[in-house]
């Protein structure tokens, strides 16, 4: 059994803050407490528990004791936040129960000190929070450089964009799932920069060579970006947006599931969008036939699953390309 000694050197000590409350008063608080508190034994014995709690956490306190009054579960370490000597907000986790002190009941509080834990959590937020948006900005930027070269496939990217968003949001994805697709949707065909305008503006059917060099697009895009660390699959969506589900795609002949699902979605919003939408050397093909088009290939060249949410989509739910 340990003696009184051991536990009085071991509050002494104790590295976390500990403390005696009866009738909402201080009786007791270690050296530990006082420090965090920044008040000494005297002052606190002064002084009612409620007057080293953080304004914002004196509500919730409150209910909490009246939660335990009553007789309900309370968490064993509640997050709460404690105002020092200097009104500083120190962030502590407590944990509580009851002990009998001096013939009556008292609380014996312990008390740990969350400060440095929350600043870090704080800092490192604000880091991931201004990292996506540097991420974005360099979306934003690489939009507009298409967008300078060619505006109809700037406008393209954009609808698609929604599309495939739209396509992505009745689908169970995660919000990070659902952003990368749109995304990776906005810049798709950025690799076309590489391509002379004369052939992305050529009316009527591409020669071999041509078509061979319009095909490069997925793989030119996927190099300009594969170096940035983008939190999202972006490259490697840009890089399949032309697979087809029975391999009859480019550039790496993928089949099915060896498909990203966010490129085979792209795929379809892709086609769907370019049928539906004018081009300088042709004019729309029109939406009945978009669809005649992709419910034709259900299954061979576009994912079953996304024909069909397309299907409803532009059918039946009013979806309209801006
Ligand atoms: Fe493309």
């Amino acid at each position: 059994m340990l003696n009184e000694e051991i536990y009085r050197f071991l509050i002494k000590k104790a590295n976390d803050g500990i403390a005696i409350v009866q009738e909402g008063r201080f009786q007791y608080a270690n050296p530990r407490l006082q420090e965090i508190v920044g008040y000494s034994m005297e002052e606190l014995s002064c002084l009612p528990f409620n007057a080293v709690v953080a304004t914002a956490d004196l509500n919730s306190m409150a209910e909490m004791q009246n939660r335990r009054i009553w007789g309900e579960d309370i968490p064993l370490v509640v997050e709460s936040s404690l105002k020092n000597k200097k009104g500083r907000v120190v962030f502590v986790e407590l944990t509580a129960g009851l002990i009998s002190h001096e013939g009556k009941p008292a609380d014996l509080v312990i008390i740990h000190d969350i400060t440095p834990r929350k600043q870090a959590e704080e800092v490192l937020s604000q880091t991931l929070e201004k990292l996506r948006k540097a991420m974005g900005a360099t979306i934003q930027a690489i939009t507009l450089t298409v967008e300078m070269r060619d505006p109809y496939t700037a406008g393209h990217q954009r609808r698609v964009s929604d599309l495939a968003r739209a396509i992505a949001d009745r689908l169970d994805f995660s919000t990070e799932k659902i952003d990368a697709i749109r995304m990776a949707a906005s810049i798709h065909d950025l690799g076309k920069i590489s391509i002379p305008s004369e052939i992305l503006s050529k009316p009527g059917k591409l020669n071999e060579t041509e078509y061979t060099l319009v095909k490069t697009h997925p793989q030119v895009g996927y190099n300009i970006l594969k170096q940035i660390e983008f939190p999202w699959p972006i490259a490697q969506i840009i890089l399949q947006h032309h697979e087809r589900i029975n391999g009859s795609g480019y550039p790496q002949k993928l089949k099915g599931r060896q498909i990203m699902i966010e490129a085979r979605i792209l795929g379809v919003a892709d086609v769907v969008e370019a049928m539906v939408s004018h081009r300088p050397y042709r004019t729309a093909i029109g939406l009945d036939k978009a669809l005649e088009e992709i419910q034709r290939n259900r299954g061979s060249l576009y994912d079953p699953e996304i024909v069909d949410i397309s299907l409803s989509l532009l059918y039946h739910r009013g979806y309209e390309f801006k």
